[in-house]
């Protein structure tokens, strides 16, 4: 079948060993099916995997993609929970040590064809398109977690979201909107700091800029470039939800002593549960909130789209389709 993978890996050049090209049908054990893959959604994740974070040697050829909506083995329209759990765990899946995610440990989705436990099937509502769908398991999702799961954010709060122009990003600040919070973001570029209000946001900074006010909550995926920043701008017992590092994990200084002294709480947050993931699609569905697709592309040019990931040139989601 189609499928796009990792044939090697490279931190300097990570997309010298993206192929576009054929790879076997898909095993499917017990307990699993198949789902034919209409649109699936890039990820940053795409990209570490092609520079070996996540993945080993000897797990390659890997199909990429994390991201999948399409149509089951009996016809439904279907989104695909990301998060594979060992066999006979219960409970939180992400709280599962043996989990993985679609191309970690099973192929991904940038293919024809993705198989995945039946129990990872959600149904997609005919309000939301393909490409939409294929935005919410990976970025959404993680963007639901942190918010109303980990932060605890009501209605009321004052959210900040670093990095506004990320696929995580877009989502904080709409689902924050929409969930009546207050949002301020960040944004290095001034086109993405306009967007960031037409989204939704009710006031932007360049990156690193000083608040007006602190907030009760910060929701990071940035990492080294803005940790200090978020740390600042916490009220005393406000909550940093961390989920992502994209500019380095490496910190100089993590403002303990301000964490300790205004009782901050840092907490980290991965990907959703199955039940969350249920849970917005019917806050989509509800709300009319969509995701921001910053383009949609045929599959077989993934390497086009990443090329626009690696270089950061993207606000809100890249969508491949088949
Ligand atoms: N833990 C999880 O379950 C999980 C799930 C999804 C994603 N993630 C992680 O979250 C991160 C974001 O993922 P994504 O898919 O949303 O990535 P993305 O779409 O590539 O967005 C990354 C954003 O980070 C900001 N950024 C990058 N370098 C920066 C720098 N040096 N200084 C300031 N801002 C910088 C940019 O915002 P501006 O250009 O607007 O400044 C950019 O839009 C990744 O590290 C990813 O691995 C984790």
């Amino acid at each position: 079948m189609f499928a796009v993978y990792a044939e090697s890996f490279s931190t300097e050049s990570p997309l010298d060993g993206l192929v576009v090209g054929e790879r076997p049908d898909p095993d499917v054990p017990d307990g699993w099916t198949t789902v034919t893959v209409k649109a699936s959604a890039l990820n940053h994740h795409d990209l570490w995997s092609l520079k070996g974070v996540g993945l080993k040697q000897d797990q390659l050829p890997m199909i990429l993609g994390c991201d999948a909506a399409g149509i089951d083995e009996d016809g439904n329209e279907v989104v695909v929970h990301a998060v594979i759990s060992q066999p006979g765990w219960t409970g939180d899946e992400t709280l599962d040590p043996g989990r993985s995610l679609l191309s970690e440990r099973y192929q991904g989705t940038f293919a024809d064809r993705v198989a995945v436990p039946r129990a990872n099937l959600v149904p997609k509502p005919a309000s939301l398109s393909f490409e939409e769908a294929a935005c919410l398991p990976t970025a959404w999702l993680t963007a639901y977690r942190m918010l109303f799961v980990q932060g605890g954010c009501k209605p009321g709060d004052t959210v900040l979201v670093q990095g506004a122009g990320g696929g995580v990003a877009t989502a904080l600040i709409s689902l924050a909107r929409a969930a009546g919070l207050r949002v301020l973001a960040t944004s290095r570029d001034e086109a993405k700091r306009t967007k960031a209000l037409e989204l939704g946001a009710h006031e932007v900074f360049e990156t690193g800029q000083r608040l007006p006010t602190t907030v009760d909550a910060v929701m990071e995926t940035v990492g080294q470039a803005t940790w200090l920043h978020s740390i600042r701008s916490l009220r005393p017992g406000g909550t940093l939800v961390t989920s992502g590092t994209t500019s380095g994990p490496k910190l100089e200084d993590a403002g303990l002593t301000r964490i300790f002294f205004l009782q901050l709480k840092v907490v980290g947050s991965t990907m959703g549960t199955r039940q969350e993931l249920a849970s917005l699609i019917t806050m989509l569905d509800a709300t009319g909130v969509r995701p921001v697709l910053d383009r949609t592309l045929p599959m077989d040019q993934a390497p086009e789209a990443l090329a626009a990931m690696a270089s950061g040139d993207v606000f809100g989601k890249i969508v491949l389709t088949r």
